[in-house]
């Protein structure tokens, strides 16, 4: 797994660096990607593709497009319109360091050129790509991801209920960690329909505990240990596990679907090992 968070960070890297675009875009882009995030999601593809017995060749351009739209997502979170964070990874939000029309156009070029770098990779059939592209789309668009965002900014002071407040962390944060993993399963050679099925359920769970953790540590920790402004969600009145359940029961809950993701990993037996630890770095980790 070390290995390949290496060989991840140079394929990136390079990757940015050889777009042949305006160097102060490029500059910007690079500022919201190669600045030190936990790369969780790309982990989560590398954890997904050991299942199916996909080599790092294969899962390193997914892995590289699905980091580049997290890095985008986090870009335009952080704006004015949406949580005005003057902070993200221990600096200043895109939009402070540059300005908000540069931190609007590093969103939408990293979003899109994630899908071209998939498009245009040539370690896949023809059919995979289509599936990861498809997978991917619709992680990230308005069945996903900006659902959960449009549904996160709405729900602003105003009551939810449990039911609403799920919708919207199974779409905001779930929907991509979900395809991270799933999209690393898909790009192996070793798969099964029933495999598909379990996995994607525990996908779910893992998408929903990250973004529980989340909220626990806005509410819990300080700004200089989550590299972002602790204490946000209460001071923007934000639907979150901890304002629905409190602290502690938010905690139960998560440990809850913790305990029933793990059960799905059973069949896979050691394959799972590097998703387990995953896991379990998304329930325990400080920032
Ligand atoms: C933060 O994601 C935004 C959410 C979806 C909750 P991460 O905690 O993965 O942020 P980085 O990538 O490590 O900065
Ligand atoms: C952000 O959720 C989810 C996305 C960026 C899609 P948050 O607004 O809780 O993330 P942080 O806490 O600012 O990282
Ligand atoms: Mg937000
Ligand atoms: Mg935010
Ligand atoms: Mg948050």
């Amino acid at each position: 797994m070390f290995q390949f968070r290496e060989e991840f960070e140079c394929y990136l890297a390079k990757y940015l660096d050889k777009l042949p675009t305006v160097p102060l875009l490029k500059e910007a882009m690079e500022y919201s990607v190669l600045d030190g995030g936990k790369r969780i999601r790309p982990l989560l593809t590398f954890a997904g593709g050991q299942l199916s017995g996909a080599n790092n060749q294969t899962l390193l351009p997914i892995a590289a497009a699905i980091e580049m739209i997290h890095c985008y997502s986090l870009v335009h979170d952080d704006l004015p319109a949406m949580d005005d964070d003057d902070f993200r990874r221990g600096k200043p939000s895109n939009h402070k360091a540059y300005d908000e029309a540069t931190a609007i156009l590093v969103g939408d070029a990293l979003l899109t050129e994630a899908f071209a770098l998939l498009a245009h990779n040539h370690n896949f059939t023809a059919e995979t790509k289509v599936e990861l592209l498809k997978i991917l789309s619709t992680a990230s668009g308005a069945l996903g991801m900006i659902k959960g965002q449009f549904l996160d900014m709405h729900a602003e002071q105003k009551p939810v209920t449990l039911e609403e407040l799920e919708e919207i962390h199974n779409n905001k944060t779930g929907a991509l960690i979900k395809a991270s993993i799933m999209m690393g399963y898909i790009a192996g050679p070793n798969q099964s329909q029933e495999s598909l099925q379990s996995l994607s359920t525990f996908a779910q769970k893992v998408g929903l505990m990250f973004q529980i953790q989340d909220d626990i540590l806005d509410a819990t920790s300080s700004s200089e240990i989550l590299g972002k402004s602790a204490g946000k969600d209460a001071e923007q009145e934000k639907a979150t596990y901890v304002n629905l359940l409190g602290i502690e029961t938010a905690q139960e809950y998560m440990q809850k679907l913790n305990t029933e993701a793990l059960a799905l990993l059973t069949p896979f037996q050691t394959h799972a090992d590097p998703l387990k630890a995953l896991t379990l770095y998304v329930i325990e980790r400080q920032n």
